[in-house]
């Protein structure tokens, strides 16, 4: 449709019908075997009226079922605009690939759009038209179970693995109906709740904002994501669906953004909770006001919206800007032609969970787990075949995270299948030891457990957390393993020191205990479909682990939040990794830095760092400075190293971070191969924001490090000249 027959559409509908295209149902609302659902439900009952005007559903299950929906729907409307229908596809549709924090630690765009990519393929014919993708939320803060739907605690990789997963699912054309539009979320600082807790208020300083929060949501909407959402919480006291600040001044005003907004699920009802709005209809004016255009689930805008417009409070003028927005959007996709887009069931039994999907899978959970400690442990020899599988997720299916699809565990390749598949002549002794929830307190499954170690070649001990008890709603005040398994950990190792953990879980845990006394420790995060898999093949060295933390792992939870970034003090402590050091910036009880810092991890080839040089030591303003790290792989084995970049601003006129990632690249050499990294620095990456809230740089000394958070290895100086 054009321009024109767009303006000429919406002229045409009454006010109820505009409201209408605002308002998004839930489809478990419609269709008889209800779907989970996020959040407190709606009190929205689908009627006949709801039917013929609304504009969005959420949540639907497959092909059959979005025609189903959109025919009824169509077959209601007088205008035959047809429904946007969107879906939380967050880390894969049927073929489940790992939470997007371990993704993070492959550090690895590609394999990110790689993923996004199978993703979209399955999304697509499964009949999404958008996905409520990327979550960028820089986290810094593990007790926030919220952690595993993002990337990581660093602003400039959680904005590039969001922007490849852009690129990935929209394509390079919305209008075919293999693309999926997406929706960036949640806009904004959502990560920074107080105290690790989920939906709290979040209180950042302008600058905190603009240099940590804000960069990764940019990156999404410059790679072109369509939709973007409001998060729940309040920022700096105004709830963010209805700040003003955030929605017009930044996203439509500096950004230019033209996209549509639509808030989070009954976050325009929740004003009213907040305290900042006296009814649903006083919350319906705000959020408009504050240019959100669709409302998830609540009625407020079916309710109150063209009552608000009648009354003179809110403009009809806003309510047809924004749905205008909602209907360029379904323009843009294809809908009024073809309001199925790519929804097809036979494509949907070919495409889902098809081989080709599941090597990508299984690829990005091997490239995601990260080596914490390998005491000559692993990888095991191909003769080791007696081996004790123990522990609460020796036999789990649920390995693919909160966000996975309704009933991805029934596509879970488990730990047994797995080393079965790679080693069919395995002997495997499987002892759940014990169980994984917080209420667990059994430790009758413990000796036997012990006494099944006792007797192996080698031991696999599979610990964590249950799927569900990271994710949405789902903070934790304690970061250590559920239930007895500390014990159950301790008591095996006793009786057979060569036992690997391998770690399932979606943020970052207290681990210091146990690493003290296991020798080998793998984490694996919540690999999804292909995780036994991908255990066997990195447990037996056809695979080398090769996945650094993209968000530190504490040593304690009384550090947290403690961002590899954080700012300098005037009393720094000059040995961070040790305990008190009298006024300085300490603990009494414990070191400043964490247990495993980020972009930490090992491998089963090791790296040396020979050299990192710099082309020039001056650069102007509109200069580049070409950096060079050379790297070798010193162990015997083939392996890929992340070369991190890190910047460092010894003097400036506000106070700048410890250490900053600026770039990063992957390489894979063979043993005793080496390679030259070459990295391009510009004026672009030494800037931050003044006192005045001014992005700018300032001119002077600058030092350029590799190595990893906290344990810079080779650094270098440049000046930055007026
Ligand atoms: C609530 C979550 O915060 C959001 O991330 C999700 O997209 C919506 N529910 C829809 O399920």
């Amino acid at each position: 449709m054009t321009e024109q027959a767009l303006k000429k559409l919406l002229e045409s509908m009454t006010l109820e019908e505009k409201a209408g295209q605002l308002v998004q149902c839930n489809a478990g609302q419609f269709i008889a075997n209800q779907l989970e659902i996020t959040g407190p439900d709606g009190e929205m009952l689908p009627s006949e009226e709801l039917n013929r005007v609304m504009g969005s559903v959420l949540t639907f299950e497959d092909a059959k079922q979005a025609k189903a929906l959109q025919d009824k729907h169509l077959a209601a409307d007088p205008h035959k605009i047809p429904l946007l229908l969107m879906l939380d596809v967050i880390h894969g549709l049927r073929t489940t690939y790992p939470i997007p924090l371990a993704m993070g630690c492959s550090f690895d765009d590609d394999l990110v759009y790689e993923c996004a990519d199978m993703a979209r393929r399955e999304s697509s014919v499964c009949g999404v038209h958008v996905t409520f993708n990327p979550m960028v939320d820089t986290a810094r803060d593990p007790r926030w179970g919220r952690i595993l739907e993002t990337n990581s605690e660093e602003p400039l990789l959680n904005g590039r693995m969001g922007a490849a997963l852009v690129r990935a699912t929209q394509g390079d054309d919305l209008g075919k109906p293999e693309n999926v539009a997406c929706c960036v979320k949640h806009y904004a600082a959502y990560g920074a709740g107080e105290a690790g807790r989920d939906y709290n208020t979040v209180d950042v300083s302008e600058r905190m904002l603009r240099e940590t929060y804000l960069p990764a949501y940019k990156a999404c909407l410059d790679a072109g994501a369509r939709l973007i959402m409001p998060s729940f919480n309040a920022l700096n006291g105004v709830p963010s669906v209805a700040n003003k600040y955030l929605m017009n001044d930044i996203l439509r005003g500096e950004w230019g953004f033209e996209g549509v907004v639509i808030s989070d699920y009954d976050a325009v009802g929740e004003l009213v909770s907040h305290g900042v709005a006296a009814d649903l209809k006083d919350a319906a004016r705000l959020a408009m006001e504050a240019g959100c255009d669709i409302d998830m689930v609540k009625n407020a805008y079916y309710l109150h919206l063209a009552n608000l417009v009648r009354e003179g409070t809110v403009s009809e003028e806003a309510v047809d800007a924004a749905v205008m927005r909602v209907l360029r959007l379904k323009n843009e996709l294809g809908l009024f032609e073809n309001p199925y887009h790519g929804a097809d069931e036979q494509a949907e039994k070919e495409v889902y969970l098809c081989e080709k999907h599941r090597e990508i899978a299984r690829r990005a959970a091997e490239e995601t787990a990260v080596l914490l400690k390998n005491e000559g442990i692993l990888p095991f020899r191909r003769e080791v075949k007696h081996v004790a599988l123990i522990g609460p997720f020796a036999e789990e299916t649920r390995l693919n995270g909160f966000w996975s699809r309704p009933g991805a565990e029934r596509y879970t390749v488990t730990i047994p299948e797995g080393i079965r598949n790679l080693l069919p002549e395995a002997e495997l002794i499987i002892e759940r030891g014990c169980g994984a929830e917080f209420e667990d307190t059994d430790r009758s499954g413990i000796d036997r457990a012990v006494q099944a170690a006792a007797g192996a070649d080698a031991v696999i001990l599979a610990l964590g957390e249950p799927e569900n008890d990271s994710g949405e709603g789902r903070s934790r005040a304690e970061l250590d393993l559920p239930g007895p398994q500390a014990e159950l950990a301790r008591r095996v190792i006793e009786a057979n020191g060569n036992t690997a953990i391998i770690l399932f879980n979606g943020r970052p845990l207290v681990l210091t205990e146990l690493v003290s006394f296991a020798p080998a420790v793998l984490e694996m995060w919540y690999p999804g479909t292909e995780a036994g898999n991908a255990v066997a093949r990195l447990l037996w060295g056809e695979a080398n682990p090769c996945g650094k933390l993209s968000a530190g792992l504490p040593r304690s939870v009384g550090q947290c939040p403690n961002p590899y970034n954080r700012m300098n003090t005037g009393r720094p402590k000059p040995e961070p990794d040790s305990r008190a050091f009298p006024f300085t910036s300490c603990y009494l009880d414990t070191p400043n830095l964490p247990l495993y810092s980020f972009g930490f991890g090992l491998s089963y080839t090791t790296f040396a760092y020979e050299k990192l040089s710099l082309d020039r030591t001056q650069m102007t303003k509109d200069g580049e400075i070409r950096v060079t790290v050379t790297v070798r792989n010193t162990g015997a084995a083939a392996g890929k190293e992340t070369v991190q970049l890190y910047l460092r601003d010894p003097v400036a006129s506000v106070v700048r971070p410890v250490q900053q990632l600026i770039d990063y690249r992957k390489v894979f050499l063979k043993p005793g191969e080496r390679a030259e990294v070459v990295f391009t620095v510009s004026e672009m990456q030494l800037r931050f924001f003044d006192m005045n809230g001014r992005e700018m740089s300032e001119p002077g000394e600058f030092r350029i490090s590799t190595g990893y958070a906290d344990h810079l290895l080779l650094t270098e100086r440049f000046e930055l000249t007026k």
